[in-house]
């Protein structure tokens, strides 16, 4: 009754609801593709994942895009679910990302924010977790500055866990919010050259692009310091350059990294004007690049230092382009996990019932 309701005030909504459908987009050929089933209720990195796994996030995320130009920006697909949102660091996009992609989704979102929680009065971040889990969560989304916080808290909840940046770990969703929008401009990731640029040892957002972007065939490289090089990037499936101009020329995109200054405990630089002079996206250097080379930053931006002004505002840049897809990524995200979590409670009362 209420979907045919539903149905009649929107249409679109109940193929939403159904699951975004097999859609057969630009850089979407899924239709000939054998059906794949996604069975992750954690998404708590992109290195471990598939690229099936991957292109059926970012497959789904195109599916969500649409609900966003709606006049009713509204989807029933989580109703009934509660989401929160445990932050234990500053965050601005990825936190309103979040609760805007659950809200389009008729979630409930509870909003924690550590400062003003009783994580100051000494709880654990498990006791946490669980206290909350108690009221009835369904998906955690943590920020933490401690690697591994998200996948600790996954085995001890029964909630689906997302992580929204572990420490220097991972950034899975601004990973993929990052492929999405190089795959919306240019479709097949396959050969493409991406530079990342900048303080890649404290860049959760870079190792989460390492990831995925290698996994669907594009080649990476990582251009700055050898102060900003993390220990082991030889392991990684990268190539490593300390000379931006050499290799600008070659690049399809460039992806800006902020330099962390507050994770950054001893000197690593000679001097902020030195890093901009030999590291930063310039008007002049710009000038060597591509002429539509695809110009990328996670945010926030230290304009004058990593980045000219100019060039984060200029046509080849796809900054706000990120933000906007970011909401498209995580709607897929928070409806995948939750599916897969629902699945698995179909199977265990299947097999009790069969008992
Ligand atoms: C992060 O949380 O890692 C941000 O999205 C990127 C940054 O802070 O520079």
């Amino acid at each position: 009754m209420l979907q045919k309701a539903i149905e009649k005030i929107d249409p679109g909504v109940a193929k939403i609801e159904a699951g975004p459908q097999e859609t057969e987009t630009k850089h979407s050929k899924r239709k000939s593709e054998p059906k794949f089933t996604w069975c992750r209720k954690h998404l708590l990195g992109l290195q471990d994942l598939s690229r099936e796994e991957l292109l059926h996030i970012l497959d789904t995320a195109v599916g969500f895009e649409e609900i966003s130009r709606r006049s009713i920006k509204k989807a029933p697909a989580l109703r009934g679910k509660v989401m929160v949102n445990l932050f234990f660091e500053d965050s601005t996009r990825t936190r309103n990302s979040f609760t805007l992609a659950a809200s389009r989704l008729s979630a409930d979102v509870l909003e924690f924010t550590a400062k003003a929680s009783s994580v100051s009065k000494g709880e654990t971040l498990r006791d946490t977790a669980r206290n909350l889990e108690a009221m009835g969560i369904d998906i955690v989304v943590i920020r933490h500055s401690s690697g591994g916080a998200p996948h600790l808290l996954s085995q001890c909840i029964d909630a689906c866990v997302v992580n929204a940046g572990d420490g220097f770990h991972e950034h899975p969703t601004q990973g993929l919010l990052d492929i999405f929008t190089i795959r919306q401009l240019r479709g097949d990731l396959k050969g493409l050259k991406v530079a990342i640029v900048g303080d890649i040892t404290h860049s959760r957002v870079a190792r989460s692009n390492i990831w995925g972007l290698h996994t669907l065939g594009a080649e990476v490289f990582l251009v700055g310091p050898a102060t900003l090089m993390p220990s082991g990037v030889n392991q990684l499936p990268v190539s490593v350059c300390h000379d931006f101009d050499e290799i600008i020329g070659q690049m399809d995109v460039l992806n800006m990294l902020r330099i962390q200054f507050e994770r950054i405990g001893s000197p690593v630089l000679p001097s902020v004007r030195e890093y901009s002079r030999l590291f930063g996206l310039t008007v002049d250097r710009m000038k060597r690049a591509k002429k539509d080379v695809i110009v990328m930053h996670p945010g926030p931006i230290n304009r004058g230092l990593e980045i000219d002004s100019e060039v984060a505002d200029g046509p080849n840049s796809t900054i706000l382009k990120q933000v906007s897809n970011g909401l498209a990524v995580r709607m897929a995200v928070l409806f995948l996990v939750n599916h897969a979590a629902a699945d698995k409670t179909k199977r265990s009362e299947a097999t009790v019932e069969m008992i």
